[in-house]
Formats: structure tokens, C-alpha cells, sequence
């Protein structure tokens, strides 16, 4: 706020240097994830390590997001409000999921931060 001049407004840059309220950001989702995962129809039967899915079922796209973010190997003491576990190295891929993965991530996720 001390580089900004007498009404001047955040924008852009000045979000990206706001580090530790991103890290809490993601803390917040990571413990309550807004979206709790997708579904895709299944257009046509098919076999997934050894499941028969039939056409027309609903298939959960990422599992459950909540859970994921509950892993205990990838987030120890799970159940803590941690916001420097967002520090350094990011969590593994696909780990943190509140807006999915490619190729269908949620557009909006930038303006979220915001
Ligand atoms: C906390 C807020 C939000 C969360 C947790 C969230 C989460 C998600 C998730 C999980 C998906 C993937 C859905 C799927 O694969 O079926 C998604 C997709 C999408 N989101 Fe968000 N979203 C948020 C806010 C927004 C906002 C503010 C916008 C637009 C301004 C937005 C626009 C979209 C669009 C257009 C897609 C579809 C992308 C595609 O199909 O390629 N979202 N979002």
C-alpha cells in the first residue's frame, strides 16, 4: 500500500507480490475446497482398470477433491491451518485441485484471486 499513491487502485502487479495472502488463499481452499470435483457422462461403455463403466454413467473426473487435499502423505498434520506448506515447493501435481487440472481448468481462477 506504500507504493501506491492517494487513491490509486491494486492492480495486477501488485498482486503477485502479495505472496503470503496467496499462500493463505490456498490454505483456505486447500482445507475447504469450494467445488467438491466434476463429472463426465460416459459416452460409450468402456473398461477402466478392470471397472466396466456403462455408457450414460456419470464417472467422477478427479475423485473427490476434498480428500485429496486431506492426503496425509502430501499434507502432513492435515487437520492444521498451515499456510507456509505453500511455501517453496508446490505440492505435487495434481495434488491440489480446487480448480481441477488441464485441459478443462476453471478459467476464473485468476480473477478468484483477485
Ligand atoms: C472459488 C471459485 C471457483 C472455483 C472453486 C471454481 C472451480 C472450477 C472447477 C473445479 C472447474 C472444472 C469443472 C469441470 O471440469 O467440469 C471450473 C471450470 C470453469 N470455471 Fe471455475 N471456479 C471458480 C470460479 C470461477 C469464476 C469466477 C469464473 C469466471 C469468471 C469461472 C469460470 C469457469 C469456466 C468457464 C470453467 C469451464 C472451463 C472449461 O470447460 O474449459 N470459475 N471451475
Amino acid at each position: 500500500m506504500k507504493s501506491k499513491k492517494p487513491g490509486e487502485l491494486l492492480n495486477w502487479d501488485d498482486i503477485q507480490k502479495v505472496k503470503y495472502y496467496w499462500n493463505v488463499s490456498c490454505e483456505v481452499i486447500r482445507l475447504s475446497p469450494p467445488s467438491q470435483g466434476s463429472f463426465r457422462e460416459a459416452l460409450n461403455d468402456f473398461v477402466f482398470n478392470g471397472f466396466s463403466i456403462p455408457k450414460g454413467w456419470k464417472v467422477s473426473k478427479a475423485g473427490s477433491v476434498h480428500s485429496t487435499h486431506k492426503n496425509p502423505e502430501y499434507f502432513p498434520n492435515t487437520q492444521n491451518f498451515d499456510p507456509t506448506r505453500f511455501e517453496g515447493n508446490r505440492p505435487a501435481p495434481y495434488m491440489f485441485v480446487p480448480f481441477e487440472g488441464r485441459p478443462k481448468m476453471c478459467i476464473g481462477k485468476e480473477y478468484v484471486r483477485l
